[in-house]
């Protein structure tokens, strides 16, 4: 009995210590790669709809910009599926200013090939040159965008991971540029909010951000700013999903 407590409470330290370790060092590669060029890093998240930014992608941004380095958000479309494409401009603005990112820092691409539609796969050429003029434009030394599942499925999200993914293979990105996709976790993990913790500590991503309970509030406030979008299962969302508590990142390429 005292053995298994003993036990016990040696395991719940090394978990507790692992998580403070990783939470203060949650950079992996790419902050040693911005230091060593000299500079903060110049994070570039690309999304491809407003609300993307918050409900996927907000620990990313906020312990980016928490570590002070710099954040520019590239989103790839108004949203307009349902013809709120006006709405969903300006809610992504709110939205970018709560977590942090100013306007001037936010673009928004309004292009009629990049339809916000889910039976629609966007030409990842166009997607590709879309982001590349950007990291030119912001000299982001960082990009980071979705992987090829998009954790929903949705085409638009891998479109940007094939967009991306091809400008790494063909050898496009400049050279300075280190890429991360967020890593979708499964349906059973998804729903698990900071109980997913644990497993994504133990999975091989290189990259781990976890929000703490600031961050979390910030995160859903930040949701609450896309009003056209609170229909009542996002609210479910808000409450569950581990995508509002922590990222896991892969590197592309290199
Ligand atoms: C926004 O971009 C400007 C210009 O590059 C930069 O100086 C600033 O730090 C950025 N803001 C944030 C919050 O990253
Ligand atoms: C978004 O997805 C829809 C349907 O899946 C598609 O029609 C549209 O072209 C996509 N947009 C982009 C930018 O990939
Ligand atoms: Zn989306």
């Amino acid at each position: 009995m005292v053995v298994l407590v003993l036990v016990g409470c040696v395991l719940s330290f090394a978990v507790l210590l692992h998580l403070f370790l990783w939470v203060h060092r949650p950079f992996g590669n790419f902050a040693s790669a911005a230091h060593r060029a000299g500079r903060r890093a110049r994070v570039l998240v690309v999304t491809a709809h407003p609300d993307d930014e918050c409900m996927f992608f907000a620990p990313t941004v906020l312990e980016t910009l928490r570590l002070g380095h710099q954040v520019f958000l590239l989103c790839l479309s108004t949203g307009n599926f349902e013809k709120k494409g006006f709405t969903r401009r300006r809610e992504l603005f709110k939205s970018a200013a709560i977590l942090g990112i100013p306007a001037d820092n936010v673009t928004v691409v309004d292009n009629p090939d990049l339809p916000d539609d889910i039976n629609i796969a966007w030409d990842p050429k166009l997607v590709a040159q879309k982001i590349l003029e950007q990291v030119f434009e912001t000299s982001a030394n960082v990009v980071i965008t979705f992987d090829h599942y998009g954790v929903s499925g949705h085409k638009n999200h891998s479109s940007l991971y094939h967009g991306v993914n091809d400008l790494v293979e063909k050898g496009q990105m400049p050279d300075n540029v280190l890429v991360y996709a967020l890593e979708s976790v499964s349906l059973m993990r998804k729903y698990t909010s900071f109980l997913d913790v644990l497993p994504s500590i133990l999975s091989s991503a290189s990259t781990l951000f976890l929000s703490g309970y600031p961050a979390v509030l910030k995160a859903q406030r930040a949701m609450c700013a896309h009003r056209s979008q609170l229909v009542w299962f996002r609210w479910l969302y808000i409450a569950f999903s581990r995508y509002m508590v922590i990222n896991t990142l892969r590197p592309l390429g290199r």
